[in-house]
């Protein structure tokens, strides 16, 4: 939903008078941008944004009295309905998550071209506005803990599955892993199609049902186990399921605290829970799954570009401050006869891979067709061998526990658990 009846009211928070001119001289010429005003302190900001409402501040990060993590903590909870995105220079990226939990929307690095900013505060205000039609915007207690991700009294597992690359394997993996584990540990296990905008869990598992979670929309505040069942479907391993909304434009309305409301719901009702996603850290929603999650399955192939991403992304998790071990590392089409090696692999990103799955062939793409996953189609086949060696580790807790080799002296491998500081070891080598 893009429509934009008014103009963009924009505050300028920067305590440099030649950044806060030049972000207001870029953004001169945006007919649906108005800088309604600037301030130069933290306080100021405050002062402006209670005063002028506006839809978004632009908020510098480093001032001189209060800093801009302070100030947006205190406009978040105190002006209603307000975004704010947040700018910072190279080298402060540490400050993303602290800015994250303050409750910015987004986060700029100085220095970035007049589209990037255009498309950022475009796109805050679109998520906003679609958010503000179903829910009002959640408020935070100053000083009180940021969302937390539900985990502490709870008692399923969140896994999920991500990839910096598209059409690398996902849905393939996450739907037969679900089944899989469903089949095999007997306990209750649901998959979410987390891929908001396309999602393909519904056809890959032959689920053709009005219900998906836009079914939800409007009805988060009284979000329960029953509302849950009501919208989830149940296919025949009974395995069950949530679907993504069927159009685009119903995904844009799934804000990331439905999905985070929705994933802690769940966490209160099944043992496992599976989220599909697509490959955009830049969507909240996005982040919001793999912060929820307690293990982010994170999928990879035999290809140098994939390999270059999944280092990225690994930079990525660490500013996050996701813990080394919530990041499996899973290489799909392990057997391709043209891609490099495993253990190379390994020792160039210096992260362990957890499991491996072989090609299966044409045989998954047939499956894909007719809609049955290949572990009920055909469990014989290496790719269900290998999702069901993953499964097996999935239920028996031995996902990350893999050692591996870093370094050769002396003839003698040295190996070390995955964890600690053994990604800043191999980037110094
Ligand atoms: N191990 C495998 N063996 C055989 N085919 C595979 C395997 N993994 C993935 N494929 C094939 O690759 C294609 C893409 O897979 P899939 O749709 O699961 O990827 P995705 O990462 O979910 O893509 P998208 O970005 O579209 O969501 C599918 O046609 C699937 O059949
Ligand atoms: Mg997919």
């Amino acid at each position: 939903m893009t429509e934009t009846p008014r103009k963009i009211r924009l505050l300028v928070v920067d305590d440099i008078v030649e950044t806060r001119n030049n972000l207001i001289n870029l953004l001169y010429f945006e007919r649906d941008i108005e800088v309604v005003d600037s301030a130069t302190r933290g306080q100021e900001g405050i002062d402006k944004a209670k005063k002028l409402q506006p839809d978004i501040v632009l908020m510098d990060i480093n001032m001189p009295d209060m800093n801009g993590i302070q100030a947006t903590e205190v406009i978040i909870q105190q002006v209603p309905g307000v975004a704010v995105i947040m700018m910072s220079v190279q080298g402060e990226q540490d400050y993303l998550r602290q800015a994250m939990r303050a409750g910015a929307r987004e986060f700029l690095v100085k220095p970035f071209s007049g589209d990037e900013l255009v498309g950022s505060i475009r796109h805050v205000y679109q998520d906003e506005q679609s958010k503000r039609r179903f829910n009002p915007p959640v408020q935070y207690q100053p000083g009180a803990p940021a969302p937390t991700n539900g985990s502490e009294n709870s008692l399923g597992e969140i896994i999920s599955i991500f990839s910096p690359k598209g059409g690398i394997g996902r849905t393939t993996i996450i739907t037969n892993l679900a089944v899989a584990v469903k089949q095999i540990s007997k306990k209750r296990v649901a998959l979410v199609d987390g891929s908001l905008f396309f999602g393909d869990v519904g056809i890959m598992m032959d689920i053709r049902n009005t219900k998906t979670m836009s079914d939800l929309q409007g009805r988060m505040e009284g979000l329960d186990a029953q509302l849950l069942q009501d919208v989830m479907l149940t296919h025949s391993s009974e395995l069950k399921v949530l679907l993504a909304p069927s159009k685009p434009d119903q995904g844009e309305l799934v804000t990331a605290d439905d999905l985070k409301k929705i994933l802690k719901e769940l966490k209160n009702n099944f043992d496992y829970i599976f989220v599909d996603t697509f490959p955009s850290l830049k969507e909240e929603t996005q982040l919001s799954i793999l912060d929820m999650s307690d293990v982010i399955l994170t999928v990879m192939s035999l290809e140098m570009t994939a390999i270059k991403d999944i280092r990225l992304f690994l930079e990525v998790t660490e500013i996050l401050e996701y813990p080394r071990d919530k990041i499996a590392l899973i290489l799909n089409r392990a057997d391709s006869k043209h891609g490099l090696r495993a253990e190379n692999i390994e020792t160039t990103i210096g992260h362990p891979i957890s499991a491996s799955i072989t090609s299966g062939g044409p045989a998954v793409t047939l499956s894909i067709n007719r809609g049955t996953p290949l572990v009920i189609d055909a469990p014989d086949n290496p790719f269900s061998k290998d999702i069901e060696a993953l499964a097996h580790k999935i239920i028996d807790g031995a996902l990350g526990k893999k050692e591996v080799v870093v370094s050769k002296k002396n003839g003698k491998v040295k190996s070390k658990k995955s964890g600690g500081l053994f990604g800043f070891l191999s980037r110094k080598k």
